[in-house]
């Protein structure tokens, strides 16, 4: 039988599979479907102090292997996720969470990271410097080496909890920008958010998208994260969530191979709502056909 475990900080999953924040929500609408336990954790939707609506309709616009979203990070805001959606996240999945947050001042970061402080299921605090979508803040943090160690230093001052950075590829080295992070004291790096894209409707001659520019994801970005992945994973010694096209048990073993110790799957979700399920039941067929005994086995094993 295929060993699927990997641990993360400490946090031992029961396979790699994550859903990454903001293609899940909270999970409701995908547990109507699966039993959603079978994740190796979940990447809940990305939290800011406030409240906020999101960016104007539209925001998705499809692409071949892909889409762009200009979503906004629309959330509720970090008191009535903590009062409402983590509690009850809790009573249709058991496991370690990875706690998502934005912020927009070094201030906002701190304050959602030390409520996420006290929520007993968060696991993993993954800190969000690189959304593409919003203005002041967000991606703003992320495409500079001391910004993002500084919010990595901000955030580590306020919690016990591991705390993952989660990086942009709309940079020139994001090696630099890891080995900031790491050095700042960063407990893991996930990469990579959405890259920078755009539509235009020939008919209308406008943006398809609201705001004009999204983050662009999916299966055709895959060999660029898969890239980012491998140059991350050979410079930090923390561990790295890969992500960014994954959409099959396969591109899972791909990723991992490049360095990922888990791997988060994004799009595929809002295309295949079965995605994580389906993956999760591949893999161990997958490992037994390539010779795999033990997942964890086989990350970075490739030079
Ligand atoms: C609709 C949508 C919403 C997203 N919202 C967030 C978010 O709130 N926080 C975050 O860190 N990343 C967010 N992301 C980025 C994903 O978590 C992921 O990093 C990225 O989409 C690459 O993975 P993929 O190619 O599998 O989609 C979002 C992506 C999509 C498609």
């Amino acid at each position: 039988m295929v060993d699927t475990r990997v641990v993360l900080s400490g946090i031992t999953l029961d396979n790699p599979v994550i859903p990454a924040s903001g293609t899940f929500g909270y999970g409701r609408e995908f547990a109507e479907i699966y039993d959603i336990n079978i994740l190796g954790s979940i990447s809940f939707k990305g939290t800011t102090k406030d409240a906020r609506l999101g960016n104007p309709l539209p925001r998705i616009a499809e692409c071949p292997d892909g889409l762009i979203n200009s979503v906004g990070l629309q959330n509720p805001g970090v008191e009535a996720v903590c009062r409402e959606e983590l509690p009850n996240l809790a009573k249709i999945y058991q496991k370690p969470l990875i706690a998502n947050i934005s912020g927009f001042s070094i201030e906002e970061y701190i304050t959602c990271a030390r409520a996420m402080d006290k929520e007993p299921q968060v696991g993993i605090i993954e800190v969000n410097v690189s959304c593409p979508n919003v203005h002041n803040g967000g991606m703003a943090y992320g495409v500079c080496a001391d910004s993002a160690a500084e919010v990595t230093r901000a955030v580590k001052e306020v919690t016990t909890k591991p705390v993952y950075i989660k990086l942009s590829p709309n940079v020139t080295d994001i090696v630099e920008i890891a080995k900031a992070c790491e050095d700042a004291g960063a407990d893991g790096i996930s990469l990579i958010n959405t890259l920078l894209g755009m539509r235009i409707d020939i008919k209308t001659r406008k943006p398809v998208i609201a705001n004009k520019m999204g983050g662009f994801s999916g299966p055709a970005i895959f060999p660029v994260a898969l890239r980012m992945v491998y140059q991350v994973a050979n410079a930090v010694n923390i561990p790295v969530i890969g992500m960014g096209g994954v959409s099959s048990a396969a591109d899972v073993i791909e990723m991992m191979m490049a360095g990922a110790a888990a791997v988060q799957v994004g799009a595929a979700n809002l295309v295949n709502p079965y995605a994580c399920k389906e993956i999760i039941e591949e893999l161990p067929a997958l490992c037994e056909e390539l010779g795999i005994e033990k997942l964890a086995d086989i990350i970075g094993i490739v030079k």
